[in-house]
């Protein structure tokens, strides 16, 4: 067992924290604040390659192992959850689901501009009626011969205003459930589609999360992702390596949160010393420290199974259940290790603590990662 970074892996970190401390701090207090897209950020993302980090350099990705994913998501978490989001959502969910399971022509129309970040992609699963229970697709692809007519809405759509290319989840066959799901590729101006309201949120402000209707949209049949029926194993498949991503977010704003209050209790002077010289504020460094070493560990064994080929479901499921739960409380102590400080935008820490909440509610809820892992130990 070899627990040292390759020079690779330190490299990528040291260019995502360079990039999180360079371009995403300046402007992030104001982007929470106003709910605005980091887009010039993303494009930069785009370019440096972190948009299709693991996919294949011969559809514009960089190639990367889920390490390397892990790592920069981590970094880029610290500083801004809203960009990291976009990050996550593009690779592990939609450049993922494409390379992997997608065809040749939809690699190169669809693939290609993803990975190398001239596009964003959503993944399009949840609905009014169905987050949680997600095989209750209410959203029709109705098979017309050569093509799909797809009506429904998705809510709480990552990325939903400013992606180009959405992967939908729709039921063509309601008797067959789950087996009657399918995947289809929608892109922005397809006639029929439409981006609702944006949603008013309290974390990860910068980020878009939109509802989206679909009335009569027409999706060719070589937009399906997969064999006819494939679409619920997709979704499902895909969000196994999406939830590394998350719990590799959340990890990083429990250790953004972490090294915030690490610094101001060496700063911050109480009854003639620092903080850090109280016993009380020790056993709270002691805590978050060792809780986010244990959530960077899962984080690796999950990434480090993907990347062997062995399955990583479970391990994925136990990484975001714990590193979600470490972002919690890990972002709520360092607010009050700050104290009045903690409390005002300027010190940080509580828009980390309002974009922790986020990481145990997307991508399954914690008590779906909990279902997830039981039926695992159970089988
Ligand atoms: N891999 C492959 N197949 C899987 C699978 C997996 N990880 N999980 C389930 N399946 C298959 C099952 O084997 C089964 O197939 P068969 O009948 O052929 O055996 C089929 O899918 C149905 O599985 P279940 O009976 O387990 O289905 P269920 O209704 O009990 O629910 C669930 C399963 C895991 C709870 C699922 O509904 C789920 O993951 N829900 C949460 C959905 C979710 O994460 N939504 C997040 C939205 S995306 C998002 O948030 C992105 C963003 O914007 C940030």
């Amino acid at each position: 067992m070899d627990f040292e970074l390759s020079e690779e892996h330190l490299m990528i970190q040291q260019a995502a924290r360079d990039f999180a401390n360079t371009e995403l701090k300046p402007g992030v207090i104001e982007r929470d604040e106003h709910q605005k897209f980091p887009h010039e950020q993303i494009k930069k993302l785009g370019e440096l390659g972190f948009l299709g980090m693991m996919v294949d350099p011969k559809y514009n990705g960089s190639g990367m192992d889920t390490i390397s994913y892990v790592l920069a998501m981590e970094e880029l978490s610290k500083i801004d959850a809203s960009a990291s989001v976009v990050v996550s959502v593009n690779n592990s969910l939609v450049c993922f689901g494409l390379e992997m399971y997608g065809t040749e022509f939809q690699k190169e129309k669809y693939l290609k501009p993803l990975a190398a970040g001239k596009n964003i992609g959503a993944f399009c699963l949840s609905e009014p009626e169905a987050g949680s229970d997600a095989t209750s697709q209410h959203t029709t692809a109705v098979d017309m011969g050569d093509h799909y007519l797809l009506n429904g809405t998705k809510n709480w759509i990552t990325n939903g205003g400013n992606a180009s290319t959405y992967l939908v989840i729709a039921q063509t066959n309601s008797a067959l459930r789950h087996k009657g799901i399918n995947a289809l590729i929608v892109e922005k101006g397809m006639e029929g589609f439409s981006v609702g309201l944006k949603e008013n949120k309290l974390g990860i402000r910068g980020s878009d999360t939109h509802s989206l209707m679909f009335t009569d949209v027409k999706v060719p049949k070589e937009n399906r992702i997969g064999e006819e029926g494939f679409g619920f194993t997709f979704a499902m498949k895909t969000l196994d390596g999406g939830r590394i991503g998350i719990a590799s977010q959340a990890l990083g704003i429990a250790s953004g949160a972490y090294e915030l209050a690490l610094a101001y209790s060496k700063e911050r002077k109480t009854f003639g010393k620092p903080i850090s010289g109280h016993q009380a504020i020790q056993f709270k460094l002691a805590d978050m420290a060792t809780e986010i070493e244990a959530a960077r560990m899962l984080c690796f064994k999950a990434a480090w199974l993907k990347d062997q080929g062995l399955p990583y479901a479970q391990a994925s499921s136990m990484a975001k259940l714990f590193a979600s739960d470490v972002a919690m409380r890990t972002t709520v102590e360092a607010v009050q290790i700050h104290g009045g400080y903690g409390f005002v935008k300027e010190y940080h820490v509580e828009r980390l603590m309002r974009d922790a909440k986020i990481t145990q509610i997307y991508e399954g809820t914690s008590e779906i990662q909990r279902m997830i892992i039981a039926r695992e130990i159970l089988k």
